[in-house]
């Protein structure tokens, strides 16, 4: 724990923000999470946590004594030293980052006269911090500092991340205030890159890109696989044992989503474009995850036939394991397509729900959704399906095909188990 623990502020009771003030709470400083929706701070003062995120609620709970929860913008920044920004950053019609809740943060930064640090953790276009600053310094607050501290931790995941990164990322116009917020994470055993702000910007939409680029590059392989006889897991286990390559991000499936990747990469796009320069290849990264997600379609259309009136089991509604968030996940687009094409849509997950999805039956169990289905979609890769006994489930279905969208499930004991099995790429199994 921190020595001298330091106070504070974080803007945004989400994802990011949340994790952010339980994990500098847990570092030993004191913090205020401010929020404009009431109910997620009553919730929090309750001791209840508003999001699903695996570990946080003991963490919460663990440092109630130097968490506080507000709506109130003095309330947040009274004493408080570092003021963390970790508002929504969604895209907008045109693809954009909409910043609109990062402005309205730093608008409403009453005018202090001691030295505060702003530290940037939402995901924002290149040339944000600039602008920020300018915005500062025209409201005369010249004194406040500008760091830019972007966040790699993954849903699902993120409380270790977030205590155990791989580096920690700090762009910063005064070497001073860089030096603070790296004092700010003491106690974490992580490298620490230290750069100008525009280029922290870019590290951190440049690393999702490249992760992006690695699922799509992976997915592609998947598809030639299955057009030329191989089988994709193995080709993924050969060339990731590559010390060059690496083992992560090569698992092929349908496709990525989540409230990060498709926004950022359609955010970095725009900027590019905007700065003259045409991405080409986050266009294809983009445009062969869209597909992807749409090739489960054909996969139904060759074992069913029409989908017209057949009843398909949705495993999975969450974007990935492990978190409830339904932002952007492949089993939205999947339903979409699905109701459109005529058939009834079940959908089962232990944590995530159906909210939105208008014409979708959210099924308690899994064997409530498989039950009378014609086919099962695997979309979310929940351990809890490894344990299922897929030959009582196959049985009860009226045709049992699966196609697992994660390549999770061992073909051969599928097929054992009764099922018509296809999965992403596996052509050789
Ligand atoms: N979710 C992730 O895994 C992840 C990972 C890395 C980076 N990011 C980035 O972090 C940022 C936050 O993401 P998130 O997933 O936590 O979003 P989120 O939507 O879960 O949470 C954002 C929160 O900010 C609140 N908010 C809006 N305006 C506010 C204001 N003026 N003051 C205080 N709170 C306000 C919202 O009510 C909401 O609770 C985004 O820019 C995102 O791209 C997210």
């Amino acid at each position: 724990m921190s020595e001298s623990g330091k106070r504070v502020a974080v803007f945004g009771a989400g994802y990011v923000g949340l994790v952010t003030g339980a994990c500098f709470a847990e570092l030993g400083h004191r913090v205020v999470v401010r929020d404009v929706v009431p109910e997620k701070i009553e919730t929090l003062r309750r001791g209840d946590v508003p999001i699903f995120e695996p570990g946080l609620d003991e963490l919460l709970a663990r440092n109630r004594e130097r968490l506080g929860f507000t709506t109130d913008v003095n309330e947040a920044i009274d004493g408080a030293e570092f003021v963390y920004v970790a508002v929504g950053t969604p895209p907008t019609y045109s693809g954009d980052a909409d910043l609109s809740a990062v402005w309205t943060v730093i608008d409403e930064l009453p005018a202090v006269d001691r030295r505060i640090v702003v530290c940037m953790k939402s995901t924002v276009p290149v040339g944000t911090g600039e602008k920020v600053r300018h915005r500062l310094d025209a409201r005369g607050l010249a004194h406040v500092g500008y760091v830019s501290n972007p966040e790699f931790t993954a849903e699902g995941t993120a409380v270790r991340d977030f205590m155990e990164p791989d580096r920690i990322v700090l762009g910063a116009f005064e070497e001073a205030d860089g030096d603070a917020v790296a004092k700010l994470h003491e106690g974490i055993d992580a490298p620490v890159v230290r750069s100008d702000v525009a280029s922290a910007e870019m590290i951190k939409l440049a690393a999702n890109a490249a992760l992006m680029a690695r699922i799509s590059f992976i997915n592609e392989i998947a598809n030639v696989c299955e057009a030329t006889g191989a089988d994709v897991v193995k080709v993924a286990e050969g060339i990731g044992w590559d010390r060059r390559i690496g083992k992560s991000f090569l698992q092929a499936g349908i496709g990525f989503g989540g409230s990060c990747f498709p926004k950022d990469s359609l955010a970095l796009k725009q900027l590019a474009a905007s700065s003259g320069y045409h991405f080409q290849v986050l266009n294809a990264v983009i445009e062969v995850n869209e597909l992807q997600k749409r090739r489960v379609i054909g996969k139904l259309k060759h074992l069913l036939g029409s989908l017209r009136g057949k009843r398909i089991a949705l495993l999975g509604l969450a974007f990935k394991p492990n978190t409830d968030d339904t932002r952007e996940s492949p089993a939205f687009v999947l339903a979409g397509r699905l109701l459109a094409e005529g058939a009834d849509v079940l959908a089962w997950d232990p944590v995530a729900h159906a909210d939105g999805l208008h014409g979708v039956v959210q099924a308690e169990t899994v064997e409530e959704a498989l039950a009378d289905a014609d086919a099962a979609v695997l979309v979310t890769a929940w351990p809890e399906l490894l344990d299922v006994d897929w030959a009582s489930l196959a049985a009860r279905m009226r045709s049992a095909v699966l196609v697992d969208g994660r390549n999770m499930l061992d073909p051969e004991a599928m097929r054992a188990a009764g099922f018509r099995y296809d999965a992403i790429g596996r052509a050789a199994t």
